[in-house]
C-alpha cells in the first residue's frame, strides 16, 4: 500500500513523502479499513512542527481519522460490522495510508451519502466535542457557554451541541468570514478576537445582564485565554481545556514560556471557594484507556448527526498530492471546518 510518512519537522512542503509499505496486520481486537480518505487535525500540524509529544517517531505515519470500508476483522472483535461496510474510524495514528488497522471500538458505521470531510469530522472533532459537551459537562437551557476557535472543526460542533441544549452561545474566531458562519449556525454572540478583547465583550454582557458569569468555556487555545476565561466563570462554572494552539505561534523559548505562564497557576483551594472547575481532555488517553467510552461517544456523535442536531462543516477535500497545501492552510488559520485528503 501507499502511505504518507512524516520525514522531517518543519514546513509542510518538505515534511512528507509518499512511500510504498506493507499493509498493516490486523490485531485480535482490530478492524482493518481500506481508506477512501483521511482527515486532517490541528494536532497533525503540531506533530509536523515537532510540538506534539504523542506523535509517532519519524519516519512515521500520522492520522487520527479515516473514512472507508471494512477490509478485515480480528478474531476477538465483537461487532456487527462486516467486510465491505462503510465506516468512519478514530485511528491511533496510521491514518495517512491506504489501509489502517484500529481498535474495533473506534470504528462505527456511516451512510454511503456522507462526504469524506463530514465523515472524518464526526470521528475526531465530533467525538471530542461530544465527549466534552455531553460527558464531561452538562449544558442546560439558559446556560452561558463560550467556545473558542468556534468556526473550527471541534468548535463549530461544540456551538451546535450547546445550542441544541438551549444555551446562550459566545464564539470567538479570527475573521469576518468566520463570524458570518457563526451567525449562520445561530451563535448568539460571535466575537472577532482580532478586533475585540473577548473578555471585555463578555464581561460587559455579564455586567449588563447582571448574570452570574459564564457556565462553561471550551478552550483549545491555552495561555492567556485560559486565565481570562477563568475570571469570566461564574459560581459553578467549568473551563474545559483541550489544546494549546497558541503554542504554535510562539517561535522561541521565551515566547513559549510566556504562553505557559499565561495559563495562570491554580491551587486546588482556589477552585473550592468560588466553586469553579478546570477539566482537561485528551481523546488519545480516552481511546487508549477507555475504549468502551470512546465507542459510546462515537455512536452518540453519529446519532446526533443522523438526527441533524449537528452538521459538521466541510473545509473541502484535497487529493493526496496536495496534502502539503492543506496542511499549510490549516496551520495558517485559513480553513473553516474539516479537511479530508483523498487517495
Ligand atoms: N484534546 C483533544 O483530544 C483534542 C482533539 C481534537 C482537537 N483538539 C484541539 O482542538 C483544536 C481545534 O482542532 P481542529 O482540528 O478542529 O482545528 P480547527 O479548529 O479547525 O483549526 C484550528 C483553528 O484554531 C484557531 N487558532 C487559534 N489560535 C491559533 C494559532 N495560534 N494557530 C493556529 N490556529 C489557531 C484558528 O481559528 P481562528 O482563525 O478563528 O483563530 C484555526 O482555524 C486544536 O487546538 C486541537 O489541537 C484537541
Amino acid at each position: 500500500m501507499r502511505a504518507v510518512y512524516l520525514v522531517k519537522n518543519g514546513k509542510a512542503d518538505q515534511a512528507f513523502e509518499i512511500r510504498e509499505t506493507e499493509n498493516p496486520q490486523v490485531g485480535a481486537l482490530e478492524i482493518r479499513i481500506k481508506v477512501e480518505a483521511f482527515g486532517l487535525n490541528f494536532a497533525d500540524v503540531m506533530a509536523r512542527l515537532g510540538m506534539y509529544p504523542d506523535a509517532p517517531e519519524k519516519p512515521g505515519i500520522l492520522g487520527y481519522d479515516v473514512i472507508g470500508h471494512v477490509d478485515a476483522l480480528g478474531p476477538d472483535v465483537s461487532s456487527e460490522l462486516k467486510e465491505g461496510d462503510r465506516v468512519i474510524a478514530l485511528t491511533r495514528f496510521g491514518g495517512y495510508a491506504e489501509y489502517v488497522s484500529t481498535d474495533f471500538r473506534g470504528v462505527v458505521p456511516i451512510g454511503d451519502h456522507v462526504g469524506a470531510a463530514k465523515g472524518t469530522a464526526l470521528a475526531t472533532q465530533g467525538g471530542t466535542a461530544y465527549y466534552m459537551a455531553r460527558e464531561m459537562v452538562n449544558i442546560y437551557t439558559g446556560d452561558h457557554v463560550l467556545v473558542h476557535a468556534a468556526a473550527g472543526g471541534v468548535g463549530s460542533l461544540l456551538c451546535q451541541m450547546a445550542k441544541a441544549n438551549g444555551a446562550v452561545v459566545y464564539g470567538t474566531a479570527g475573521s469576518d468570514k468566520k463570524l458570518e458562519y457563526l451567525s449562520s449556525i445561530g451563535v448568539h454572540h460571535p466575537i472577532n478576537y482580532r478586533t475585540d478583547d473577548f473578555a471585555k465583550v463578555i464581561q460587559k454582557h455579564i455586567d449588563q445582564t447582571e448574570s452570574n458569569g459564564l457556565d462553561v468555556i471550551f478552550d483549545p487555545i491555552g495561555g492567556n485565554s485560559v486565565r481570562k476565561g477563568f475570571k469570566l466563570l461564574g459560581s459553578g462554572g467549568r473551563l474545559v481545556l483541550f489544546g494549546a494552539s497558541s503554542m504554535t505561534s510562539a517561535k522561541n523559548v521565551f515566547s513559549k514560556l510566556n504562553v505557559a505562564r499565561g495559563f495562570g497557576i491554580y491551587h486546588p483551594v482556589s477552585l473550592i471557594s468560588p466553586s469553579k472547575a478546570l477539566i482537561g481532555v485528551n481523546m488519545l488517553r480516552i481511546a487508549d484507556h477507555r475504549p468502551d467510552t470512546l465507542h459510546r461517544v462515537m455512536l452518540g456523535t453519529v446519532d446526533l448527526f443522523n438526527k441533524e442536531v449537528i452538521k459538521p462543516l466541510s473545509g473541502g477535500e484535497y487529493p493526496v498530492e496536495e496534502l502539503n497545501l492543506a496542511h499549510a492552510a490549516l496551520e495558517n488559520r485559513q480553513t473553516m471546518g474539516k479537511i479530508a485528503i483523498r487517495w
